[in-house]
């Protein structure tokens, strides 16, 4: 149930900005610098929104763009729209609807949500809550039984895709959540205490709901038991030593198809097709990891140019504007990942702000695709953005690169 002031929050938010600040308002300094914030000094978290920004239109005119569909086939899923809600963990810090709520928005939009196995509602709780089969984000805990029974756990409970996350063999340094004394679960102490009580809707609804945690793993870390900080507290579930051997083993279990989620080379992109990967999803996390690190967006190019046609590339980092998904579909994205985005809504309004920031997406792409003469996101290739710096086009004649997608 929304109540009226989430209500009125959500009918006044026109762009994604207006819901990252509606969740800055909702949510301690703690929890929204744990959504909003990136590792170190934040320079790839900073890059992924400017690398769209660098990129232009090249608007054609007198196009009748009448109609302007927007449905792309990812691992054969038709999907209604060219975004997917990408896996972000512990959402239940944000609200208490948690990964529900992404799920739900996700299937009424005719899309899909990755549900995180670092999950604050168990995989069986969110599959279980919406009609349509959702994707599964692995993250290579522990050791292979670990693996295993999650795998199987997610099979059995009705997931179609894994996508496994591999920029993560150890947490990246998000200093404004050392700082903040970040804990899971959120612990009201002397130094979080102030920040808390200021914010007591959001503190009410983490009081009156079963305190957020790793659903998936209670009761198999000592860790899960208490209350610490959130970076030892996952370093002490995952494990650095994997390989691509034991990707090759996780793709093989799994039996379905597989997205590589966290790859930022040609190379890798190849390796993962070799393995037996399906997609690969270019991210550098959203800068939570390693900084310095590109812009997804930069990469792009080159890992669509590395991998066969048949396979699908997906795109996260930075996305906040119809026109970004535009731009990666332009540059040969199939479709983009979100992160951020679908958490400000859930912050500003649970479900319905989830789908609130699908809706203005929607229209931003819709109106986009008019303004630059595009008849549907299929009819996108890399004529549609430029113009190039002479350096990129690489002296071609009409200064547009050649198209890095050709089907
Ligand atoms: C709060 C938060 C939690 C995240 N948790 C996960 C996770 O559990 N698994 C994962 O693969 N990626 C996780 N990510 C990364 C996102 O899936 C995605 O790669 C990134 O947020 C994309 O960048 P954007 O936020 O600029 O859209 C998380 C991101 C955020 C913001």
């Amino acid at each position: 149930m929304v109540g009226s002031a989430r209500r009125g929050r959500l009918a006044s938010a026109v762009t994604v900005a207006d819901l990252r600040a509606a969740a800055r308002r909702r949510l301690p300094r703690m929890v929204f610098d744990f959504v909003d914030g990136g590792a170190e000094d934040e320079l790839t978290l900073t890059e992924n929104e400017a690398a769209f920004d660098r990129v232009s239109f090249r608007p054609r005119v007198l196009v009748d763009v009448s109609e302007r569909p927007q449905h792309v086939t990812v691992l054969g899923r038709r999907l209604e729209l060219p975004v997917i809600l990408g896996p972000t963990g512990l959402m239940r810090m944000v609200d208490h609807e948690g990964e529900r709520a992404s799920a739900a928005a996700a299937h009424a939009f005719g899309t899909v949500s990755v549900t995180s196995s670092g999950s604050s509602v168990s995989i069986e709780d969110v599959a279980a809550s919406v009609a349509s089969p959702q994707w599964f984000q692995l993250y290579p805990w522990g050791d292979r039984g670990t693996v295993e029974n999650i795998i199987g756990r997610a099979r059995d409970s009705g997931f179609e895709a894994m996508v496994v996350t591999v920029d993560v063999p150890v947490v990246g340094a998000r200093e404004k959540d050392l700082r903040n004394g970040l804990t899971v679960p959120p612990q009201v102490n002397p130094r979080t205490g102030w920040d808390l009580l200021r914010h007591p809707g959001w503190l009410a609804g983490l009081l009156t709901h079963p305190r957020p945690t790793f659903a998936n793993f209670t009761g198999l870390m000592t860790e899960a038991k208490g209350t610490t900080g959130l970076a030892v507290y996952t370093n002490g579930l995952l494990n650095p030593a994997h390989t691509w051997r034991d990707l090759e083993w996780m793709v093989e279990r799994w039996g379905g198809p597989v997205v590589l989620k966290g790859v930022m080379t040609g190379e890798d992109a190849k390796r993962a097709v070799d393995v037996g990967c399906r997609a690969v999803a270019v991210s550098n996390h959203g800068g939570r990891q390693g900084d310095s690190v590109p812009a997804a967006l930069d990469v792009l190019p080159e890992v669509v140019d590395a991998v066969p046609a048949d396979v699908d590339v997906l795109l996260d980092g930075g996305v906040r504007r119809g026109g970004d998904v535009v731009k990666a579909l332009a540059l040969g994205a199939r479709a983009c990942l979100l992160g951020r985005p679908w958490v400000y809504g859930l912050a500003a309004g649970g479900t319905a702000g989830v789908e609130r920031m699908l809706a203005i997406l929607r229209d931003e792409i819709d109106r986009t695709l008019a303004l630059i003469g595009r008849p549907g996101v299929a009819t996108l290739d890399c004529s549609a953005v430029g113009p190039w710096p002479r350096a990129v086009a690489g002296g071609l004649a009409d200064g547009v690169p050649e198209p890095v997608r050709k089907s």
